[in-house]
């Protein structure tokens, strides 16, 4: 609460039990349970119909224990799963409910822990992670609350490290929409990839083009800092590349070529099509075999982000060195890139 709620109480408490976590603190406005036990906890059916972004802030500690069969007494749900299928289950249901009902930038706080069951490690701390990452909730702070440190075990043959420990998670809705996970990238050439000046005079600015002349510049083109990386990396993950551009499909080929880069798909000069047109993210999209929501489209230009915007995939641009000044303004009511490398962390 101090430090990341300005010294206030939480609002919610999803597994608020009886209170114990409140007894020297300031309670939650809002308790619920899922097995109601003492005045003032209401059912966890009654949060599944408030509205979206009801809270600020959300707590839940969910039971951690699997039980062996022996325990499956009402009684005991209070504190145990019978699988640990449920146990995941149950987390991802409370993540899920917890994401709905938080405002943008509200405060997700998971009390967890992992367990070792039958033979078995269960990195449910972990787990919630990525889980939560997944749904948009930025993790941005770890508390772990140790118990006395019994790390060896007296009663029983010891298998694996005992787990005395739990874990407070700080959660942070994000506040752009959570991004499919990524699996093709569409991205701009000239001033997105390569500094292409060398050429200006020959390629943009006459009406007969001399290829010759062109493909004889490509040594002096300049590869943005960044980008082998991240075509690598992209590689790595099995995600897709195509290049949509306005520029000749195989002066594009012969200058990956001489940068020693690879790319899935390149949707060069179109006669038909010019961008802002969809038409040209659809051709990339078909060849790619991929849909519009799992893809991120990058260039320097207005132009990319209205074709992007038009052919419904999240745009990101490239402010490093945009062709148009004015550009650079309209980018960056957007999400921008400062360098190629900033890729890294959307993929
Ligand atoms: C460890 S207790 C919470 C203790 C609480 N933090 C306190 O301060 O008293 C876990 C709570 O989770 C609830 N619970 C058990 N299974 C659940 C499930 N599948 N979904 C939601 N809540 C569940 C239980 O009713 C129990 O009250």
């Amino acid at each position: 609460m101090k430090l990341y709620n300005d010294s206030k109480p939480f609002e919610c408490d999803l597994t608020a039990s009886k209170c114990i976590f409140w007894k020297f603190l300031p309670k939650p406005q809002y308790l619920y349970d899922k097995y109601p036990q003492v005045e003032g906890v209401k059912p966890l059916s009654e949060a599944d119909l408030l509205p979206n972004k009801s809270f600020s802030s959300i707590v839940y500690d969910l039971p951690f224990i699997v039980s062996n069969g022996a325990m499956s007494k009402i009684k005991e749900r209070f504190t145990h799963f019978e699988s640990v299928e449920e146990l995941y289950q149950a987390n991802d249901e409370m993540l899920e409910r917890s994401f709905r009902l938080l405002k943008k930038q509200g405060l997700l706080i998971v009390k967890t822990m992992d367990i070792s069951h039958g033979n078995k490690q269960i990195w449910i701390s972990d787990y919630v992670i990525r889980k939560a990452e997944e749904l948009g909730l930025e993790l941005i702070e770890k508390f772990i609350l140790l118990s006395n440190l019994r790390l060896f075990a007296r009663t029983h043959q010891q298998r694996v490290a005992r787990k005395y420990h739990s874990y407070f998670f700080v959660f942070k809705k994000k506040s752009t929409a959570p991004l499919n996970k990524v699996k093709a990238l569409l991205l701009d050439f000239d001033h997105t990839i390569f500094n292409t000046d060398a050429d200006c005079e020959v390629r943009k600015n006459s009406k007969v083009k001399d290829w010759d002349l062109i493909f004889s510049k490509i040594p002096e083109y300049k590869l943005y800092d960044g980008w082998s990386e991240v075509f690598d990396d992209a590689k790595a993950k099995g995600i897709k590349i195509a290049i949509v551009s306005t520029a000749k499909k195989e002066l594009i080929e012969r200058t990956l070529k001489h940068f020693q880069l690879d790319c899935d798909v390149i949707i060069g000069w179109q006669r038909c099509y010019k961008k802002p047109n969809p038409k040209l993210v659809e051709m990339a999209l078909n060849k790619l075999k991929v849909n519009k929501e799992d893809v991120i489209s990058v260039g320097d230009d207005v132009v990319d982000k209205l074709m992007s915007d038009n052919g419904g995939v999240r745009f990101i641009g490239a402010i490093w060195d945009c062709e148009h000044e004015e550009s650079i303004q309209e980018l960056k009511q957007g999400t921008v890139l400062n360098s190629p490398t900033d890729l890294l962390s959307y993929i």
